[in-house]
């Protein structure tokens, strides 16, 4: 079985936190600066991927998508090494936790259900930030890029997981970034997953539970990663981000990586030339 049956549930308050980018109209969700705000009801975004090289231009919102210090995604290569600081420890990731699932217009994607403001008991891992103090951040939801973002040694995998964590706050904080390509084993995360939504039909929800660790099990808990400071990989482009790319690759069967990418719908944005990201600094 590629992907599990849908397991109905009765969700708690539901999130009105989106994963990372503020793509989802159809979900009338919003992001305005760090703050995650309802979308006013109305206009799709004013931007498509196809132009992700000119965002700044579109709108004085957008400014830091063409001046930013930190903006995401960027190459990474091996020649940087991994990362020996800011490791993530994961404080209660193992849990089947409730939520929506949907398509985000681009590709599958959850958001986690949590009291209005309260996301104390949602998965969550704690990291030293560079200033040496010691920050925890909950997981709000995920969400699947195809291609992927980034790049390691020039080579895009096929899709990339974003698991996207709220500071204290709500703020867009951090994100754990997982690479998924083709290989000679099923993914037990995306077997696990329900059965895939099409781009074509954003409109539909499913409640449902899903374990974050699984994606964690396939990429063995993030022993080995890069880090650097970034932002979200879609306008406004807000910076504040950290981001983790963990080393290992999660693999698919041909057939999960073919119904993902029919469920997938191009969502990579321009890379960006390094400048204050201080790769694994
Ligand atoms: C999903 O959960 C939300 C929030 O609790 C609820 O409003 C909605 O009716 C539920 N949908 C289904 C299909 O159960
Ligand atoms: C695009 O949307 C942004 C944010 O809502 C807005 O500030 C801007 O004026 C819009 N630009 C265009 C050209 O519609
Ligand atoms: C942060 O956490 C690490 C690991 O638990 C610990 O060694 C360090 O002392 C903590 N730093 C602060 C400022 O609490
Ligand atoms: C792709 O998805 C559509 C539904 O959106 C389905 O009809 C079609 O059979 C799928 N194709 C493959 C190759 O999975
Ligand atoms: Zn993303």
């Amino acid at each position: 079985m590629f992907f599990k049956g849908l397991a109905l549930t009765s969700a708690l308050g539901l999130s009105t936190v989106l994963a990372c980018p503020d793509h989802d109209y159809h979900s009338q969700l919003k992001t305005q600066g760090l703050r995650i705000h309802k979308r006013q009801q109305g206009a799709p975004p004013n931007w498509t991927y196809d132009a992700s090289i000119d965002w700044g231009r579109l709108s004085e919102d957008y400014s830091l998508c063409q001046t930013g210090t930190h903006q995401s995604p960027i190459p990474l290569t091996v020649n940087q090494g991994l990362s020996l600081r800011h490791n993530p420890i994961f404080n209660n990731y193992d849990m089947e936790a409730q939520g929506t699932f949907y398509n985000w217009g681009y590709g599958p994607a959850m958001t986690y259900a949590h009291p209005e403001g309260d996301y104390s008991a949602l998965p969550s891992f704690t990291f030293e930030e560079e200033d040496g103090h010691n920050e925890t951040v909950h997981l709000s939801g995920w969400h699947i890029h195809a291609p992927a973002d980034h790049s390691v040694q020039g080579d895009k995998a096929k899709a990339e997981l974003h698991l996207v964590h709220a500071g204290e706050e709500g703020h867009y904080r951090s994100v754990l970034a997982i690479r998924i390509d083709p290989g000679n084993v099923e993914s037990t995360f995306l077997s696990n997953m329900p059965e895939l939504i099409s781009y074509r039909h954003t409109e539909e929800r499913v409640n449902t539970t899903s374990n974050p660790r699984l994606a964690l099990d396939e990429v063995s808990h993030f022993n080995q990663f890069w880090t650097y400071k970034g932002s979200l990989t879609s306008p406004p482009c807000t910076e504040g981000v950290r981001w983790y790319m963990a080393r290992n690759i999660m693999f698919a069967s041909d057939d999960q990586m073919q119904q993902l990418l029919n469920a997938s719908h191009f969502s990579s944005r321009a890379e960006q030339q390094v400048w204050r990201h201080q790769i694994n600094v």
